[in-house]
């Protein structure tokens, strides 16, 4: 019965039920609680910002929800169903997909090869169909080679088709690590500083880029480090300190929030 509205960005949602939830995760690595009883929820269609100072917790945050580290307590639901002791894969197919604070590509193999990876990764066809080239396979073919061209295409890499990931300029490989992951049709993309080591223009590009992501329907997790950079994006934003998430918001709450505020003073900027 999930009641269907139209919010500021135009995006449809399911206001009845949270894509994603975090229920009270804490993540300990022997002394270090590198999450502390985190709660948020991620709603359908939306870009969710998760900020924090270096430390805070955030890629601990992308790991415990992708099936790379087990709460040590609490859990994370999905798509109504909690995620348990899943491994990455099954969380993968389950429609969660993420990029790396490190770029992770198969350097050499061409742009358009890297997506099909992870077109490849959501096909039904197995090894027999292939080998025969049955109808299915051939058509699962066909439609990975047009989703490929659509995805390099949106994240304006149509021009790099046919290059090596190696070839690929930074930027331009950070890109494909986008059109990768949004191949495998993921209900929810998770973003590890996908900016990062970007400069100020080629940041605000991306941060567009993401924006027309979000604008065609999908619900987005966006790790950033720079504050006023997800100002723009992001519909709402969560904001971890130590662990602990000591604010979640609208951007313009979050910007004139105390607390937040005082995280971030006395942390250099270092992004350049
Ligand atoms: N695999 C690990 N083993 C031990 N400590 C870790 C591990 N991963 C993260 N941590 C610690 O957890 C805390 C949060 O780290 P992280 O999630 O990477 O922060 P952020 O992404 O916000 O910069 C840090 O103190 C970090 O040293
Ligand atoms: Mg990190």
């Amino acid at each position: 019965m999930a009641e269907t509205t139209v919010d500021r960005a135009g995006a449809h949602r399911a206001e009845s039920a949270p894509l994603l939830q975090m229920q009270q995760v804490t993540l300990r690595f022997g002394g270090v609680v590198a999450l502390n009883e985190v709660s948020f929820e991620i709603h359908r269609g939306e870009i969710l910002g998760l900020i924090g100072p270096n430390g805070a917790g955030k890629t601990t945050c992308f790991n415990a929800l992708t099936g790379v580290y087990q709460p040590t307590s609490g859990q994370v639901v999905f798509d109504g169903q909690p995620l348990g002791r899943r491994k990455r894969y099954q969380i993968n197919r389950l429609g969660i997909a993420r990029t790396f604070q490190n770029i992770r590509l198969f350097q050499n193999m061409t742009a358009r090869e890297n997506v099909l990876v992870g077109a490849d990764a959501h096909h039904r066809t197995g090894v027999l169909n292939a080998l025969f080239r049955l109808p299915r396979h051939r058509r699962e073919e066909a439609e990975g080679h047009r989703l490929a061209d659509e995805l390099l295409e949106l994240m304006d890499l149509g021009h790099r088709g046919d290059d090596l990931a190696r070839n690929l300029s930074y930027g331009e490989q950070r890109r494909l690590e986008i059109a990768r992951a949004l191949a495998t049709k993921p209900k929810l993309l998770c973003l590890d500083e996908p900016a990062a080591g970007f400069n100020p223009v080629e940041k605000q590009r991306l941060m567009d880029l993401i924006r027309r992501v979000r604008d065609m329907g999908n619900t987005v997790l966006l790790i950033e480090h720079d504050m006023r950079l997800v100002m723009g994006v992001t519909d709402r934003i969560v904001v971890l300190e130590f662990g602990k998430k000591i604010a979640d918001g609208r951007p313009e709450q979050i910007q004139n929030d105390p607390a937040v505020i005082a995280a971030y003073l006395g942390v250099e900027d270092d992004e350049s």
